[in-house]
């Protein structure tokens, strides 16, 4: 694979964030070549090294009653090397879709000759790991985990760190172009390839995300993004001093990260997942508060953010979704301790005008959890060590 090299690194405290770098090549070749003048603004990776990183990766699909069409496609652009964790909150009962999507997932597993782990985000069995471990802000008054694809995630995080995956990628399972999820999958490793820290993730946008309207329309940016990106680079330019549009991803739902640093993010819920791991990046990490994690501090924590060459289409979810994205995406920013009043203000205009609430009232508060790193891990461990067989979509000879 051929990518461009960073053009320009922001730098805050002891984060990296790297300007958008464009996929040149999808396929570079195996030819070894000699180094030349243009190399340094272009960087080649090798399949091998691809490979390497494929292999220590799992991917997460987190679905919820999604098309079973869309599922199967999704799963099919899954490098082979790759681990998939389905996390799925479909629905269970008469029509049984998790069913459905197990007996998918088996029948391509079986063909393929892959392993593929796939678990209920109501699976009382997670639900008793995680109360054992003392992580109990991700359960719902039932006592099982609360609907979300922020709350599937953290609990495939889990379950990735158990089975010794050292990174992790999520994909979303609604996704029309399984070429598409092949070069998300590509372009995680690439970005971990190129880390100089252990800590780190890689953020993909869109170089067109079409809509069917009149006809079919090559929009450049996902539209949630577009909100949400002006408000995050402001943060960090009221620091720095200089202004920055240096994020151009607030919203990735397709991004990746090392196990590592997947484990000392807290995490807020549904959709403002995405933004809210950026906000606590600068907020753990931009050196104005304390750092949350000394380690990750000495390191730095390094983000990358790849376009991609595939377009993106999805389902269209219409646009209340989009509001109530973009609205709890802002209150991730609204309510940081980074945020200054004029930046606040700004937020509050942009709510008013996106109609999300009314002049004079504030977002809600969004609902941070805890890093995953403070729980017993080994008591989580120990309760789904039993039953880590049955969520295999593996038949065993
Ligand atoms: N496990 C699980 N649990 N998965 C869920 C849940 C849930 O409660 N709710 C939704 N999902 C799955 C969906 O089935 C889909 O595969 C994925 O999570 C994303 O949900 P969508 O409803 O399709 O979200 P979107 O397309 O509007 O938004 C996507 O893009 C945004 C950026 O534009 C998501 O990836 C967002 O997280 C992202 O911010
Ligand atoms: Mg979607």
């Amino acid at each position: 694979m051929r990518i461009e090299s960073p053009r320009y690194t922001e730098r805050f405290g002891s984060i990296r964030i790297n300007d958008a770098q464009k996929v040149l090549e999808l396929d570079s070749g195996r030819a070894k070549e000699p180094l030349r003048d243009e190399d340094i603004a272009v960087q080649k990776i090798e399949e091998e090294v691809i490979k390497d990183y494929e292999e220590k990766m799992a991917i997460v699909i987190p679905t919820k009653d999604e098309k079973l069409k869309l599922f199967e496609g999704v799963i099919s652009g899954v490098p082979h090397e790759c681990l998939i964790i389905v996390i799925s909150n479909s629905q269970i009962g008469n029509v049984d879709r998790f069913r459905m999507e197990k007996d998918t997932l088996k029948q391509y597993c079986h063909f393929t000759r892959r392993e593929a782990l796939i678990i209920h985000q109501k699976d009382p069995i997670l639900a008793q790991a995680l109360a054992e471990a003392g992580y109990t802000n991700l359960l719902d008054k039932d006592g099982l985990i609360r609907n979300g694809k922020a709350e599937g995630m953290m609990a495939a995080i889990l379950i990735a760190k158990m089975v010794k995956k050292g990174y992790i990628g999520f994909i979303d399972a609604d996704n029309y172009f399984p070429g598409a999820v092949w070069e998300y999958s590509r372009c995680y490793a690439a970005g971990f390839s190129m880390a100089k820290s252990p800590y780190v993730m890689v953020r993909v946008l869109w170089r067109y995300k079409p809509k069917i309207e009149e006809g079919m329309f090559f929009r450049k940016w996902g539209r949630v993004s577009e909100i949400t990106n002006p408000f995050m680079n402001a943060l960090i330019s009221y620091k720095t001093g200089f202004e920055t549009e240096i994020v151009k991803t607030s919203n990735a739902g397709e991004h990746a990260m090392s196990l590592k640093l997947a484990e000392i993010l807290p995490y807020s819920t549904g959709y403002s997942v995405e933004p809210q791991e950026l906000v606590s990046i600068f907020e753990g990490f931009g050196g104005v508060l304390p750092m949350a994690h000394p380690p990750a501090a000495k390191h730095g924590v390094e983000v990358f953010q790849i376009e991609t060459r595939n377009p993106h289409l999805h389902e269209d979810k219409g646009p209340e979704h989009l509001e109530a994205m973009a609205s709890s995406s802002l209150s991730t920013i609204y309510y940081s301790p980074l945020c200054e009043k004029e930046t606040k203000q700004r937020i509050l205009d942009e709510l008013v005008r996106l109609n999300s609430i009314k002049p004079g009232e504030e977002p809600p508060h969004p609902s941070l959890s805890e890093p995953l790193k403070k729980m017993e891990f080994k008591k989580f461990t120990s309760v789904m060590k039993e039953h880590i067989g049955s969520y295999s979509a593996r038949e065993k000879p």
